[in-house]
């Protein structure tokens, strides 16, 4: 593998200054450099990766054997090896007969029982005098139920969806002023029970309904893999869905951490949803690597970060019903692979995921985007938009949201040379030194990467593809990497420190055996605490 790997270095600092242009000199270059599925395409043209680095990227896959792993993954192999786990969220959404066995046992019939119960229970939701849904939960256990269902906002014909994730009251406070405690379902997220935030949310949920006049017996569900955990909180066992450690949290929204959806939507639309991650599980793993969605989307993402060295990424989508799809992907693909060991334990020879970020065009444009055109980083793009709106009658905002899509990755790749820049200062009428300094502001250097996804709608089915093409996206670098995508342990130290904190913040504990930046820290807040 090493081989390939100084080979994709060699080839990148042959390419040197290459514009991203000239290789459109290759007049089937769109079609070449783009791959479609079901509704769907993502184009990798514009991106300084030609034929030959193509074929190396695909190379360094077999080389590490992507398509054997996944086979492990699917077919319910411990591959979460720091846990001992499989990794099956496609199971939650396999949509065929075939069992899937973890330790020679069949996940398939208590899957297929779980829906049917969360089916049942949605559709006594929907028909009920509840108004309003709370979900409770943070992380995995919010942003995909949360992301999902402001994404198919134009699909809800049930009770209104709220999300309280925060420990800091601001939230849960904001949340429940207004509500009707006797008309609102309390759900509790959890797959472990024991999150801080979430069950001091979910007491203090807890609390508010008693005092205003509804009832947590027959108001409250829960989500979780601990069910004694659930019980002993109170809640009716005929209200709690259960689901299975292999299902990692930021891979959870296909079971019960997504009631909220398949309450907002109805229990067909989370049945598209469903079929949409299917889908995109099929293609993955049939599709030629050349012709594989994920696989490529994995490849340009590696050969932006590890090659290239470009040290984040920007999501942005055109269409504000993902508003939450950045934050989304922020957690599933740098909690995934933000790790800094392999497999075995020994240190990682490069780096690992890229920092993920970014915001729904076009409000991106009039904030960050002057330093994806101008700073002195390159920022490589994901750009995605759809073909249509939900908004017929507004199809005019539609097409000036694709004009504003299309002509960012245009002007990334061409910019703007600084003859073009003193031509337009000339035609202004500046002379000299003068439109020599301006000119040079107006300059873009151009040749930023991006990548764009376009599909028709943005609907259940498409939604569900398209998270499914980043997780798999996510899996095949963290594989390339030859790191572990599905364990977290990088989020424990900060939990024990707020856990013994907490007694200092409280004043019940000196501050003794602190550094003396936290103690006169906490010195502060306490003094000035009213
Ligand atoms: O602290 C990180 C994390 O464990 C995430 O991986 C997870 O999505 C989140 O916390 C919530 O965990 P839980 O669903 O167990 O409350």
């Amino acid at each position: 593998m090493m081989e390939i790997w100084k080979k994709l270095q060699t080839r990148f600092d042959a390419i040197g200054e290459r514009p991203i242009l000239a290789l459109f000199e290759d007049k089937a270059r769109a079609e070449d450099f783009c791959i479609q599925t079901q509704h769907m395409r993502f184009d990798y043209s514009k991106t300084n990766i030609d034929g030959d680095t193509r074929t190396d990227l695909i190379a360094l896959a077999k080389a590490a054997d992507v398509a054997s792993k996944r086979d492990a993954m699917f077919s319910g192999q411990k591959i979460n090896e720091t846990e001992g786990r499989a990794v099956l969220h496609t199971a939650l959404r396999s949509r065929d007969e075939a069992p899937v066995l973890v330790e020679g046992h069949d996940v398939m019939p208590a899957i297929r029982r779980t829906l049917q119960r969360m089916a049942a229970f949605a559709d006594h939701i929907r028909d009920s005098d509840i108004t309003d849904i709370v979900n409770i939960g943070i992380g995995g256990s919010d942003l995909g139920p949360a992301m999902a269902v402001a994404a198919l906002a134009p699909y809800h014909d049930g009770p209104c969806c709220h999300f309280v994730s925060n420990v800091d009251g601001a939230h849960i406070a904001e949340t429940l002023r207004g509500l009707d405690a006797k008309t609102t379902l309390v759900i509790v997220a959890s797959k472990t029970f024991t999150t801080i935030e979430t069950m001091t949310n979910a007491r203090t949920a807890r609390a508010w309904m008693v005092d205003h006049g509804g009832d947590p017996a027959t108001q409250f569900a829960a989500l979780s893999t601990a069910e004694e955990k659930t019980a002993a909180f109170g809640i009716n066992p005929d209200q709690v869905f259960g689901f299975e450690d292999w299902v990692g949290g930021r891979y959870s929204v296909w079971g019960p951490i997504g009631l909220s959806l398949m309450i907002a939507i109805g229990p067909r639309g989370f049945e598209a949803f469903l079929d949409g991650g299917n889908a995109m599980d099929r293609h993955f793993c049939a599709a030629d690597p050349l012709e594989n969605m994920p696989m490529m989307l994995a490849l340009v993402g590696i050969w932006h970060n590890q090659i290239c060295g470009y040290a984040t990424r920007a999501v942005l989508p055109y269409d504000e019903r993902l508003s939450l799809l950045p934050d989304y992907l922020q957690q599933l693909e740098m909690e995934s692979n933000g790790k800094r060991v392999k497999m075995d334990g020994s240190a990682v020879d490069r780096h690992t995921g890229p920092v993920v970020w970014g915001a729904a065009g076009t409000n991106g444009q009039h904030a960050f985007y002057q330093l994806i055109h101008q700073g002195t980083r390159v920022i490589p793009c994901e750009f995605m938009v759809a073909a249509n709106g939900h908004e017929p009658e507004l199809a005019h905002h539609h097409h000036l949201l694709i004009a504003n899509c299309l002509a960012q990755s245009e002007a990334l790749m061409q910019g703007r040379s600084l003859i073009q820049a003193r031509k337009i200062m000339a035609d202004q009428g500046l002379t000299g030194n003068e439109l020599e300094r301006q000119a040079q502001h107006r300059v873009f250097p151009g040749n930023r990467p991006s990548t764009t996804l376009v599909y028709e709608r943005l609907d259940p089915f498409t939604l569900g593809q398209i998270i499914a093409l980043y997780e798999h996206r996510t899996f095949v670098e963290g594989v390339i990497l030859g790191i572990n995508s599905y364990d977290q342990w990088g989020v424990e130290l900060g939990k024990e420190l707020a856990t013994s904190l907490q007694p200092v913040v409280d004043g019940t504990q000196s501050t003794e055996g602190k550094d003396s930046s936290t103690a006169s820290l906490v010195d502060y807040l306490i003094k000035h605490r009213d």
